[in-house]
């Protein structure tokens, strides 16, 4: 609910268990009052949130800007972090009399109106449709802040989903005057958290190890998490969760949390004050940021989308999980939604792809229940190695003679979907699209232009190029009947010059964007992954547009329990694309820790299946048919963690379907010292109901009531014996 009290000008948001309060000050200041979880007994019908209005002389004269403006500007009195900062041109009449100019580097907002409407969308929302209609009707808080001497107008917008106390905050900005006007830093928001010392839970990495969870007391002072690669990145993820210092747990305690939907350059600063007040700001990377509004032009910034949870960071992370299930993914919350079992055929032949040779992989894909069978890279242009072809979308004639049509039927002939793998942002300098438009890269004339992975990144800044990969990618489409795309994104920005110059950094992610949505509206029933050599970007933004992403291209096991771990705090299992490959380097062999680790997200296949054995094969089998019984609540359940890597030496986590009916119990150990942990409890199970405990062969283990299963818990190893590094399972729990 969204209410406005006319008499003390205060908006109050209530989700299910939290609020959020605004109110317009006397001097026509849109001030932040409160935001938290509504105590106990407190509910919209009694006087929370209507908290006070602090006033610019309650402060001393050395800080001035105490002030908790719900959008901070750089105008007025300024020197903390702003969330907005523009230019004006010099006043016309000091250029009339002849006098020097002085820019105007002063915005200042204030009150104008507001209004309550339905279901608005924040900027860079995609444009396919679907899950729109299916979500309930959310309500927006529109209020328009007007510079009260220069042609400037901020909306500032709140879209709140109660049902998880989630609201998405984005600014409307508008040129309203007659000269151009420059934005200098723009974010899509900025929150104002309760005064307190607190922890700060980041998700690092890099190539190979992405989403390692940090903790980090936060210093007073300024910490600044961002990407300036051009894209989300490996190295930090846009999202965090806040909580008092020692006052959180997984299932316990008050903590905010927050994401950008924005797959660009972004950039989150947390100004931690001396008066122990914290600030969030979030929004585009000021690092080489400039947006240029021209006369009456417009721009809708992206989403930060922000939440609070009273239950810990397990409550926090199946807020985020089933909003953006229900109201971000492409298809919405539906069993028809679910995502199917992919091969794919990359980590077994590489660049090395021929038809006969991808026709037999995709025989015995069929054959071990398989559903989706996506050729990787290699298959177009002169790609027979990683130097050259990007950029040359048609089909390789080596590999392929007679086209891609012979697999795609055989394929479609054994019962499964066709996917392919494309790189549509870049080129390599040895294709004949780069001979054809040496210029259409991002580059400084007559400068060096640095190759990475032998590729070089295209302009998308340029509206030519956004149409010709559009285009090249939309003649697949219409040419073969291709169900599903793999994106993937290989590099980080050198040398951004561009035509659009320093738009090209938002330029590139709206080309990206835009390809998207225009494909997928022509082509409703395509799904698409999106990889950056792994987990480089995910995020909110790229998630409204693809239905799986690809977490990393480390599928070593127990490197990726930790990957998996850190990515569950955000994102949904539904969306974590895992493969069971072949070991690597003689790593660990044992395929049951790679099927149950490979389980805890959307199963996919990535092994040499022609080196398996008859009796190898008839196991992946029988453990893609088990998680076919399962995959309904790990991929649309609540995630409870219930033991984490990096403190327990085990990792357990849980799904739950919302009635407790039907539960997955994952288990793996890591660290053999972890034999100490010999029960796991879990959560969210009906206390008084029975359940039977099967194992993946469908065996029943345990029959045992819920409450014992949520008090004494499960015990894991029967025989007495410590649990050794590498033991894993996966049950399958049922109410009786
Ligand atoms: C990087 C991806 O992460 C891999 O899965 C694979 O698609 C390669 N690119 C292909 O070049």
């Amino acid at each position: 609910m969204i209410r406005y009290i006319a008499d003390s000008r205060l908006f109050q948001m209530f989700g299910a268990t939290t609020y959020y309060a605004l109110a317009i000050g006397d001097d026509g200041r849109l001030a932040h009052v409160g935001w938290g979880v509504l105590g106990d007994g407190a509910s919209s019908d009694t006087s929370v949130a209507t908290g006070q209005k602090e006033r610019f002389d309650d402060y001393d004269p050395f800080d001035m800007q105490r002030l908790r403006d719900e959008v901070l500007t750089f105008g007025d009195y300024t020197y903390h972090e702003v969330a907005l900062k523009v230019t004006f041109p010099p006043a016309p009449d000091a250029r009339a009399e002849g006098l020097p100019g002085v820019p105007i580097r002063d915005l200042r907002l204030r009150y104008a109106s507001h209004e309550i409407v339905a279901d608005a969308e924040p900027g860079l929302a995609p444009r396919m449709g679907g899950t729109r209609a299916e979500g309930s009707p959310r309500k927006v808080l529109r209020v328009r802040l007007e510079d009260p001497t220069h042609p400037f107008a901020a909306t500032l917008c709140l879209r709140l989903t109660p049902e998880y106390d989630i609201v998405e905050r984005w600014l409307e900005l508008e040129n309203t005057g007659t000269e151009p006007v420059v934005v200098e830093q723009c974010g899509f928001g900025n929150l104002h958290l309760p005064p307190g010392e607190y922890e700060l839970m980041h998700l690092t990495g890099r190539w190979g190890s992405e989403f390692w969870i940090q903790r980090d007391k936060l210093p007073q002072g300024m910490l600044v998490l961002e990407s300036r690669t051009s894209s989300t990145s490996p190295f930090h993820n846009p999202a965090f969760m806040l909580n008092r210092a020692g006052e959180a747990c997984e299932d316990r305690g008050e903590v905010y949390f927050g994401c950008l939907a924005y797959s660009g350059n972004w950039r989150l600063a947390f100004e931690h004050n001396s008066d122990f007040s914290l600030k969030v700001i979030g929004g585009y990377n000021p690092f080489d940021f400039e947006m240029v509004l021209r006369p009456r032009e417009k721009h809708v910034t992206p989403a930060f989308v922000h939440g609070c949870a009273a239950d810990g960071w397990g409550g926090a992370s199946r807020r985020l999980h089933a909003f953006g299930r229900k109201y971000v993914l492409p298809r919405g919350p539906t069993v028809a939604a679910l995502r199917p079992i992919l091969y794919n055929s990359w980590e077994n032949t590489g660049y090395d792809v021929r038809v006969d040779e991808q026709i037999d992989l995709a025989r015995k894909a069929a054959a071990i229940g398989v559903e989706l069978f996506c050729i990787d890279d290699g298959w177009f242009g002169e790609r027979r190695r990683r130097t050259s072809g990007i950029g040359d979308w048609w089909v390789r004639k080596d590999a392929f003679p007679n086209g891609l049509d012979p697999l795609i039927s055989e394929v479609r002939r054994l019962g499964m979907t066709f996917g392919i793998w494309v790189e549509p942002e870049m080129v390599n300098p040895d294709s004949d699209m780069y001979r054809a438009h040496p210029d259409w890269v991002l580059h400084f004339p007559g400068r060096p232009r640095t190759t990475e992975k032998d590729e070089l990144i295209l302009d998308l800044g340029r509206p030519e190029v956004v149409e010709d990969v559009h285009g090249a990618l939309d003649r697949l489409l219409r040419e073969f009947q291709i169900d599903f795309m793999k994106w993937d994104m290989n590099r980080s920005a050198s040398e951004p010059g561009s035509v659009s110059a320093k738009a090209v950094w938002r330029r590139h992610v709206e080309g990206v964007y835009g390809i998207i949505d225009r494909l997928r509206a022509d082509h409703p029933s395509l799904s698409l992954e999106a990889c950056s050599g792994g987990g480089g970007r995910i995020d909110w933004g790229i998630l409204g547009r693809v239905d799986q992403v690809w977490p990393s291209d480390n599928t070593d096991p127990f490197d990726r329990i930790r990957i998996q771990e850190g990515f569950s705090y955000i994102y949904p299992a539904r969306t974590m694309e895992c493969w069971v490959t072949s070991p690597q380097e003689s790593r660990n062999d044992n395929y049951d820790l790679r099927f149950d680790i490979a389980m805890r997200g959307a199963l996919g296949i990535g092994a040499a299946l022609d080196q398996l054995s008859d009796e190898q094969m008839a196991r992946f089998g029988e453990r893609i048919a088990f998680y076919k019984r399962i995959r309904r609540v790990v991929q649309l359940g609540h995630l409870h963690r219930l033991l984490l890597l990096d403190r327990h030496g085990v990792s357990a986590i849980e799904y739950v379907t919302g009635d407790g009916s039907e539960a997955v119990l994952s288990v793996a150990v890591v660290d053999p010292r972890a034999g100490y942990v010999s029960r796991v409890r879990l959560r969210g199970l009906v206390a008084g109901a029975s359940y039977s405990v099967r194992n993946r062969g469908g065996s029943e283990v345990a029959r045992l009531t819920g409450s014992g299963l949520m008090s004494e818990g499960l015990l894991l190893s029967t025989g007495g014996g410590f649990l050794q590094r590498g033991y894993s399972s996966t049950l399958h729990l049922m109410m009786e």
